[in-house]
């Protein structure tokens, strides 16, 4: 039995990925999903593994029962996303059974295509901390913080068009952070090393990731919903970017004939929202 005190152990991998060299190496671990960077087919393709481990306290049945539907769900929703041309990372495997080895354990899992990167949180918290640091020249609205905020704006207007693509297809994301949001860049980091004082990168596409909470809908509210949740992760994550959070509305105005109802609306859920942090 395991106890509060011992360091955690991640279990056992799937029994494919067991022996593969080089060995998956452990990304994350949420409550919910252990991310490993892996290869497939060949040593020099990489991949990632997303796997979902079955619950002890969880009744058996139930608990793959769950994780199955989990599993399923998200792959199908990239397959046909992937289809519709949204940019997602391409399925490449997937197990929803997930039996591992003699103890039954383990978990259902989703090999997926490895998206180069990082997160959109880390791309604006870099920017955020150049701001920090070099208040002097945003103050005296030199070029390069032009340049730097030029480059800030198109990245969220990318990520209005990305969103906007998805919401197009008829899915919603259900978790709408910028920790969800890849940014892939177009150059590779050593073509971008920066020169003394110049502001970091954040050229590259949106790749949308991690569709666990995803669901088919054609409703407005709801794509609603998955923008203000997007504005709400602004507002505690990204403060100095927060400002510029229009531009993620209007790069949604412009990709997909219907943006129009869903941003009406979002003022209907923004003041409903308002109302609840109001009433404690
Ligand atoms: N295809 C991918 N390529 C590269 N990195 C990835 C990929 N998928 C996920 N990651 C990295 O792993 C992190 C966690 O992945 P993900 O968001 O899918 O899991 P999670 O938040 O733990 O899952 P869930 O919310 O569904 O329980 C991401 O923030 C990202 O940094
Ligand atoms: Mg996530």
């Amino acid at each position: 039995m395991t106890t509060t005190t011992e360091t955690y152990r991640p279990p056992p991998l799937p029994s494919l990925f067991a022996t593969t060299t080089p060995p998956p190496t452990l990304l994350t671990q949420g409550a919910e999903a252990h991310l490993y960077k892996t290869v497939f087919l060949d040593a020099s393709t990489p991949a990632a593994l997303k796997i979902r481990p079955s619950k002890p306290y969880r009744h058996p049945i139930l608990d793959r029962r769950l994780t199955r539907q989990r599993v399923l769900h998200e792959a199908r929703c990239l397959v046909k996303l992937i289809r519709e041309g949204v940019n997602v990372p391409a399925v490449l495997a997937m197990d929803w059974e997930g039996q591992n080895g003699e103890s039954g354990q383990g978990g259902s899992w989703i090999l997926m295509e490895w998206i180069d990167g990082a997160p959109v949180r880390v791309a604006l918290e870099r920017w955020e901390a150049w701001l920090a640091k070099n208040k002097g020249l945003a103050e005296q609205n030199t070029p390069q913080y032009q340049e730097g905020t030029t480059r800030v704006r198109d990245l969220l207007r990318r990520v209005g068009q990305t969103v906007g693509a998805l919401h197009k297809a008829g899915v919603i994301h259900g978790d709408l952070t910028t920790s969800n949001l890849m940014l892939r860049p177009w150059k590779a980091d050593a073509e971008v090393a920066l020169e003394a004082g110049e502001c970091p990168s954040v050229d590259g596409d949106i790749v949308l990731i991690d569709f666990g909470l995803a669901g088919q809908s054609a409703s407005d509210e709801d794509r609603a919903v998955d923008l203000y949740v997007l504005e709400r992760a602004f507002g505690s994550t990204h403060p100095r970017t927060e400002p510029l959070f229009p531009e993620v509305l209007q790069g949604y105005r412009e990709s997909y004939k219907g943006a129009a109802g869903a941003l009406k609306k979002l003022e209907e859920v923004r003041m409903r929202g308002r109302k609840r942090s109001m009433l404690g």
